[in-house]
């Protein structure tokens, strides 16, 4: 198959860790007799920098025309001026908006391995298995804003959300539920917000056309707390833009580290290959204090470039194969200083990136 993949490496450890996904889809490349070409281009501060706009129109091409888009991250204390007429997340936020990425998926697995990495107990974290699907092309990320200019003392955000943008992200994470374990919670504040009340109305009526699944509509105040206290006990989430964004970084607590989770961001746009034109990319930061180091955990990123194989190209055995490359290599013992354990050799990013590949072979 031949395939044409954006890198998007973007800011701190983004370029670090892209590399070694690339390192490894090259791998997966010749030994399934396939060609993978890989066009860089310019997001986030980086994109700034060289061309004053985080979002420069080649890269909204390059990304157009590509089967998909893989992605580190962006941000950083340089470009972190609140005054600023453009910055890296506006960036990102602008090529899921163009690109139509509505329905972005975060799946938190608990690789074995790794349950005494985690800050929470392991009766608690036994089994979990998680898929969160959040919105993320509407709500308050997207909504019209006042923002306070140098005297203005009054600002806002509003968490706009149309019927159509409700019920397609949710007859999706419907879908998924069906081929997972037939759960699904839709998350909302429908007891405080206008916007979480249409999403419950909208919600269940979509949901209405599954009756095999088991369906809860939960606030998200309460969806907190359940999370770290029964997250075994879901399945399928589904959540508006920022109670998704929120969620999803406590939810990455139950992996052991940010560091490994991976997600595809998937719209209605297809690829050459007609399938979902995606945004592959690790749920962490740039993490500026340890970028340039090579020590950050490229397992997320290459978890992700796994998603990106299954999800935009339908190579379902290659993703797999990246899978449990990389379940062989924390099986030895092996790890980056985010899930150092006592007892285990640590690794830095390339190190690990070779180990991947090597148990690929
Ligand atoms: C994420 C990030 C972004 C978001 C930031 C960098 C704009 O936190 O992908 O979860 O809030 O969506
Ligand atoms: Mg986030």
């Amino acid at each position: 198959m031949n395939v044409n993949i954006v890198v998007l490496a973007g800011d701190g450890i983004g370029p670090e860790v892209t590399a070694e996904a690339v390192k490894v889809l090259n791998a997966v490349a010749g030994n399934f007799g396939h060609s993978f070409t890989f066009d860089a281009q310019l997001m986030g501060g980086c994109a700034i920098d060289a061309t004053g706009s985080s979002l420069p129109d080649a890269t909204v091409a390059a990304c157009r025309a590509a089967d998909a888009v893989l992605l580190g991250a962006v941000g950083g204390p340089k470009w972190d001026n609140p005054q600023a007429a453009d910055r890296p997340e506006r960036g990102l936020l602008a090529i899921r908006k163009e690109l139509n990425l509505f329905a972005n998926l975060r799946p938190v697995k608990l690789q074995p391995q790794l349950i005494d990495a985690s800050t929470l107990k392991r009766e608690v974290l036994e089994g979990v298995d998680l898929l969160v699907i959040r919105e993320l092309t509407g709500g308050a990320y997207f909504g019209p804003r006042k923002e306070a200019g140098p005297d203005g003392d009054e600002a806002y955000d509003t968490m706009l959300y149309t019927r159509e943008e409700i019920r397609r992200v949710v007859k999706l994470a419907a879908e998924a539920a069906v081929l997972r374990r037939g759960k699904l919670a839709s998350v909302d504040k429908a007891n405080v917000l206008a916007s979480s009340r249409l999403w419950r109305r909208v919600a269940t009526e979509v949901l209405a056309e599954y009756p095999a699944l088991h369906v809860e509509h939960v606030l998200v105040d309460a969806m907190a707390m359940h999370l770290i206290r029964r997250p075994a006990t879901f399945d399928v989430i589904v959540a508006e833009n920022l109670f998704g964004d929120i969620l999803t970084d406590e939810a990455s607590m139950l992996a052991g580290s940010m560091g490994m989770l991976p997600s595809a961001s998937l719209g209605d746009q297809l690829n050459a290959h007609h399938l979902p034109r995606g945004m592959y990319e690790p749920i962490h930061g740039s993490a500026p204090d340890i970028a340039g180091k090579s020590i950050a955990n490229p397992l997320g990123t290459i978890l992700s470039a796994a998603m990106l194989l299954r999800h935009s190209l339908g190579l379902e055995t290659e993703a797999a194969a990246i899978e449990t490359a990389v379940e062989r290599v924390l099986d030895d013992g092996v790890r980056t200083g985010d899930i150092a354990q006592p007892g285990m050799e640590t690794v830095g990013t390339v190190i690990m990136g070779d180990l991947v590949v090597a148990k690929l072979r």
